[in-house]
C-alpha cells in the first residue's frame, strides 16, 4: 500500500519505517528541512533501540523516503497517516494547531479513495473534527480513521512488530478491513485487531495511559505509606502481583512517572472531563501524588544535609524519565536538578543517552561526565533517577574509593538495603527500611 506518515517526529518515524519494512511504500513529510535533509543521510534525530538500522535498510530498498513536500506526499498515497505533534497546551488541554494546518493543507491534494487516519494521541472528538472539516473544505466524505498507537519508548520497534492488540476506530466496515490488511503481518493469531467507533478508539488511549499512570501513583503512595510504617514495598508489592487480578506490572514504584505521554494525558482526560462538567477526581489525585513523588529523593537529601546542600558535590546517575531513551520531558531528574542547582550544589551527572538534551536546558551549571564512576569522584552523595542497566552492578569498592560521602539515593530500588549497610553506605530507597 501507499502511505504517507505526515509528522515524522517519534511515533511517525517508528510507524512509518515498520510500515515500510513490511513491505509498504511510505513517505515521511515533516516541516523540519533540518530533520528530513538528516534523515535522508541515514542520520536519526531520536535514540530508539533497533530505529536507525531499520530506516536504513528501508531507505536503501527505496521503500521508505522523505520529503517536505506535503502535496507530493499525500497526492500519491491512499492511506494518510497524520502523527503530528499535539503537546499539552496551558490548561492541560492538547493543542492541535499542528493538526488542524495539516488537515487544511492537505484536503485538497486528497486522492478519491484516500482513507486520513490519526495516530497522535488527540482528544475525543478529533476525529469527527476532521471528518466535518474534510466534508466543508471538498464537499465530500472522505474516510476518516483513528488509530491509537501503544508503543513505549525505549521498546517501540518491538512493540510496534509484535502489538498486544491493535485498536482501529471507523465509521465504515470496508475501512476497518483495509487497517486490518496493513496490521496483519504484525498480528500473530492471537493478537487482536479491534474495530470500533472513533470516539472509543479515541478514548481507548486515555484511557489506557490513565490506568497505567493510575497503578503507578498507587504504588508510589502505598511505597511512602511503608516508609512510615516500617513495611517493605518490594515485599509488599510481591505480595500483592502474584495475585492474577492485580498482576505484576507497572506497580514499581519510583521517583515518579515521566515522558512525554502519562503526564500529558491524564491532564488532558482530566481538562476533557472537566469541559463536560465532570469532576475527574481519580485523574486529578494521579497527577497531584505523581508531582508529589517527584520531589521524594530532593526531601530525602535534603533531610540527610539537615536542609543544606550548599557547595555540596552531588553526583545523579540517570536523567532520561527512563532508560532506553535520551528523552528527559517530565523527568524526575528535572525536579532534583533543578532542586540543587537553586540551593547551590553541584551537580555531575551521567546518563548513557540524555546528556546532550540535558546540555540542552541546563547549560554549563552542570558538570557532564563521561562515566557512571566519573561522576563520583569527590562526590559527598549520589542520587539514582533511571534504572540504565549499567547502573545495577557498579564496582561498590570503586565507589567508596571515589566518593567524598558514602551515601546513595536511590530513588529506583536497584539494590539491597542490608547489603549496603554491609558494604559500607547509608542508603535511602523508595519504601523501603534504610
Ligand atoms: C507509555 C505507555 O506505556 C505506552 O503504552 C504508550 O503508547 C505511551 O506511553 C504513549 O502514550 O505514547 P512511555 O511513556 O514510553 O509509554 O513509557 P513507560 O515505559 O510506560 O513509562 C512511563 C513512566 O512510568 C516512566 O517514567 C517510568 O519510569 C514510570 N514507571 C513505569 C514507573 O515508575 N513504575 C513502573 O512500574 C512502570
Amino acid at each position: 500500500m501507499k502511505i504517507a506518515m505526515i509528522g515524522t517526529g517519534y511515533v511517525g518515524l517508528v510507524t512509518g519505517t515498520c510500515f515500510a519494512d513490511s513491505g509498504n511504500d511510505v513517505v515521511c513529510v515533516d516541516i523540519d528541512e533540518e530533520k528530513i535533509a538528516a534523515l535522508k543521510a541515514g542520520e536519526i534525530p531520536i535514540y530508539e533501540p533497533g530505529l536507525s538500522e531499520l530506516v536504513v535498510r528501508n531507505s536503501e530498498s527505496g521503500r521508505l523516503t522523505f520529503t517536505t513536500d506535503l502535496a507530493d506526499g499525500v497526492s500519491r498515497s491512499q492511506i494518510i497517516y497524520l502523527a503530528v505533534g499535539t503537546p499539552p497546551a496551558a490548561d492541560g488541554s492538547a493543542d492541535l494547531t499542528a493538526l488542524r494546518a495539516v488537515v487544511d493543507q492537505m484536503a485538497p491534494h486528497l486522492t478519491d479513495d484516500a482513507v486520513v487516519v490519526t495516530k497522535s494521541t488527540v482528544p475525543v472528538g478529533t476525529n469527527q473534527f476532521i471528518f466535518e472539516r474534510l466534508q466543508e473544505l471538498l464537499g465530500r466524505e472522505v474516510d476518516v480513521a483513528s488509530n491509537p498507537e501503544f508503543l513505549k519508548e525505549g521498546a517501540a520497534i518491538d512493540d510496534f512488530m509484535k502489538p498486544d492488540r491493535v485498536v482501529v476506530g471507523v465509521r465504515r466496515a470496508e475501512v476497518a478491513e483495509i487497517l486490518n490488511e496493513l496490521y496483519r503481518p504484525f498480528l500473530r493469531t492471537d493478537r487482536p485487531f479491534l474495530a470500533m467507533s472513533p470516539q472509543s478508539a479515541e478514548l481507548t488511549k486515555y484511557v489506557a495511559n490513565a490506568l497505567l499512570s493510575t497503578k503507578i501513583s498507587f504504588i508510589n503512595e502505598m511505597a511512602n505509606l511503608c516508609e512510615q510504617m516500617g513495611g517493605d514495598i518490594n515485599d509488599v508489592r510481591r505480595g500483592i502481583g502474584h495475585d492474577q487480578r492485580i498482576g505484576f506490572a507497572f506497580l514499581f514504584p519510583g521517583v515518579g512517572y515521566g515522558g512525554s505521554c502519562f503526564p500529558k494525558d491524564v491532564r488532558a482526560l482530566a481538562s476533557m472531563a472537566r469541559d463536560l462538567g465532570l469532576d475527574p477526581r481519580i485523574m486529578d489525585a494521579v497527577d497531584s501524588v505523581n508531582q508529589h513523588q517527584k520531589t521524594v529523593l530532593v526531601d530525602k537529601i535534603k533531610n540527610y544535609f539537615e536542609g543544606d546542600v550548599t557547595g555540596k558535590r552531588i553526583a545523579v546517575w540517570g536523567l532520561a524519565f527512563k532508560p532506553r531513551t535520551d528523552d528527559i520531558r517530565e523527568a524526575p531528574a528535572l525536579t532534583l536538578l533543578d532542586y540543587l542547582l537553586e540551593n547551590g550544589a553541584q551537580p555531575q551527572v551521567h546518563d548513557p543517552e540524555a546528556s546532550e538534551n540535558i546540555r540542552a536546558r541546563y547549560g554549563n551549571k552542570l558538570v557532564y561526565c563521561e562515566s557512571a564512576m566519573d561522576a563520583l569522584n569527590g562526590a559527598d552523595a549520589l542520587a539514582i533517577n533511571t534504572e540504565w542497566k549499567a547502573y545495577h552492578n557498579p564496582d561498590f569498592d570503586d565507589m567508596k574509593n571515589r566518593m567524598n560521602g558514602r551515601v546513595i539515593f536511590d530513588g529506583r530500588n536497584l539494590y539491597e538495603p542490608e547489603q549496603m549497610l554491609k558494604k559500607g553506605f547509608s542508603y535511602y530507597s523508595i519504601g523501603r527500611p534504610p
